[in-house]
């Protein structure tokens, strides 16, 4: 069998930026959305983007040698399966998480050094606030951070309903529910459920209009509010999904309690996230805990951590259901 030095894997690691900001500026630019009729020149797609086309060209030729756009010898591109995923009408499309990373996400971990010297965030040093903030301050953003989540985590959804049966709730409350699409699809499976989603004003009216035109505006209340304040009461099941990592274990506990005070006795806490284990396997939480570091302000956690978590806000930790994707559901109920 052939080995590879381990000097070549180095250089594939220094320099993935190479490839981060290449996928950014083509999914800034729409490239995949301009080739979904066919293939076109990079001549063409330089007029259509307004950009130097022989620098588009070396953009695309890059790209090409990733497995990302296909040159077909005469400078013509054409999709790729890779390339499909950056179209926007793509299912579960990842152009706006293609965006998202390559613009603030970027500039957050080109901070990186300063949140490991002194534990601080790196994108409030940065931006002067912190990133839920900035979002409901910046609306173009705030709609590239909604869609980035179905990009990154959209995937987990089907994994989750695969391996954890909903059946049994009435109504299931998704606190920072975002966009709506966790809740569409479980409402979907499960006709008789009704759904709460709940989440900062500004973001509900996104997630209403997504719900209406799912048709389950009559089978879903939405919800504006602060959790660090209160979630509503009278659901049966409240899911947080990629919530509690975004906080330390302070912040995270008081969301945990205000969930413990709307909750009724027999209702059940499912917490979705990735469990970090022990070992070096990879792992992708290992590093999305570096970016909870140095944007949010939050971190990934063991499942010793989350069951010490769950005990702080009054709840036992009952199990974890694994799913196939990289999250599990932290199952709760309350102490
Ligand atoms: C990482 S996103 C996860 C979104 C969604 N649960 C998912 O899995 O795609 C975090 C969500 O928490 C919401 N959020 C942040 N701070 C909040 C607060 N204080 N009260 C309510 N929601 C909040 C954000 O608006 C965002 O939708």
């Amino acid at each position: 069998m052939e080995t590879h030095p381990p000097q070549e894997a180095m250089n594939r690691m220094l320099t993935g930026y190479w490839t981060t900001q290449s996928l950014y500026v083509a999914a800034k630019l729409g490239i995949a959305d301009l080739l979904s009729n066919g293939p076109r020149s990079a001549d063409d797609l330089a007029k259509a983007t307004n950009t130097h086309a022989p620098s588009l060209f070396r953009l695309l030729r890059g790209l090409a040698s990733l497995g990302v756009f296909a040159d077909d010898g005469t400078a013509r591109f054409s999709l790729t399966p890779l390339a499909e995923c950056l179209r926007s009408d793509a299912p579960g499309s990842q152009r706006a998480l293609a965006i998202m990373c390559g613009e603030e996400h970027y500039k957050a971990w080109g901070e990186l050094l300063y949140s490991v010297q002194t534990g601080n965030i790196a994108f409030d040093k940065l931006y002067g606030m912190p990133v839920f903030e900035f979002l409901s301050k910046n609306v173009e953003q705030a709609k590239v951070f909604d869609a980035a989540m179905v990009g990154v985590h959209g995937r987990e959804t089907a994994a989750m309903t695969d391996a954890y049966d909903f059946s049994s709730i009435g109504v299931l409350a998704d606190v920072g529910g975002g966009n709506g699409s966790l809740l569409t699809t479980v409402l979907k499976k499960h006709p008789h459920m009704k759904g709460v989603l709940y989440d900062l004003p500004g973001v509900t009216e996104r997630a209403k209009a997504n719900l209406k035109e799912a048709g389950l505006a009559d089978r879903c209340t939405v919800i504006g509010g602060n959790f660090f304040e209160s979630v509503p009461a009278g659901a049966d099941a409240y899911l947080m999904r990629h919530i509690i990592h975004d906080w330390d274990d302070e912040k995270a506990t008081t969301i945990l309690r205000n969930v413990h005070q709307a909750i009724g006795q027999e209702g059940r806490l499912l917490v979705i996230e990735g469990v970090i284990p022990p070992g070096n396997e990879p792992c992708f939480g290992k590093l999305l805990d570096l970016t909870m570091l140095t944007i949010p302000g939050g971190k990934e956690r063991t499942e010793e951590e989350y069951r010490t978590l769950f005990k702080a806000g009054g709840f036992e930790l009952i199990r974890i259901v694994p799913t196939k994707a990289e999250v599990s559901v932290i199952e709760g109920r309350k102490l």
